[in-house]
């Protein structure tokens, strides 16, 4: 669990916004380790294989679609998820290969909930205050919806430990993934934290 690996992509808003540095430094000031980063302008293939390693993600991405324009009172473009979902991909893929994307693999305890967290939520409009999409953008589904276009949230993160791994798999050769240690990993996972005093 301490070394535990989750896949982030900087999307490429987040590339236009100059966004990097402050992404990048609210995961290093978290406490975790970046082991893996390359820059690259994907293809839509490519996106369309690395959102479908998730078997469920058309189902739960629609559900949750729905679900958030029914809390808000509002009608959703369609009742059946997939139906919500076969548009969402296509937007996507045009979005994902828009432009160079950063790709990283961060590792730590608890790293792909701590990643989530710090992200925030899908939709930037309820994203919480605090975190990455909820801080440093303002888009929301309906807005997208009406433009035929992704909600553009700055940001991927793998949402499982199971996804994590699908799409490290995906994205990276394991050669490129470097194992080397941190200096601050002495107080952030030693037990007995008697390497201190001299
Ligand atoms: O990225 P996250 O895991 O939070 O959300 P997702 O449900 O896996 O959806 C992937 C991405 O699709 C989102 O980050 C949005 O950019 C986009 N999306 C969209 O454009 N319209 C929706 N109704 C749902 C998602
Ligand atoms: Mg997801």
């Amino acid at each position: 669990m301490k070394k535990e690996r989750t896949l982030v992509i900087i999307k490429p808003d987040g590339i236009q916004r100059s966004l990097i540095g402050e992404i990048v430094g609210r995961f290093e000031r978290a406490g975790l380790k970046l082991v893996g980063l390359k820059m690259l302008v994907p293809s839509q293939e490519f996106i369309e294989k690395h959102y479908l390693v998730h078997p469920e993600w058309r189902r739960i991405t629609g559900e949750k679609t729905i679900e958030s324009y029914k809390k808000k009172g509002k009608k959703p473009p369609h009742e059946d998820p997939y139906k919500v979902t076969e548009i969402v991909l296509d937007n996507l893929k045009k979005y994902m290969s828009s432009g160079p994307v950063v790709v990283m693999v961060w590792q730590g305890i608890h790293a792909v909930g701590i990643i989530r967290k710090l992200i925030g939520s899908t939709e930037p409009m309820t994203s919480d205050v605090g975190t990455i999409r909820g801080d440093f953008t303002i888009d929301s589904y309906e807005i997208s919806d009406l433009d035929g276009r992704a909600v553009r949230n700055l940001i991927h993160a793998s949402g499982s430990l199971e996804e994590a791994e699908k799409e490290i798999a995906l994205w990276f050769k394991s050669e490129e993934l470097i194992k080397y240690r941190l200096v601050q990993e002495q107080i952030l996972y030693d037990i007995n934290l008697d390497g201190i005093l001299e």
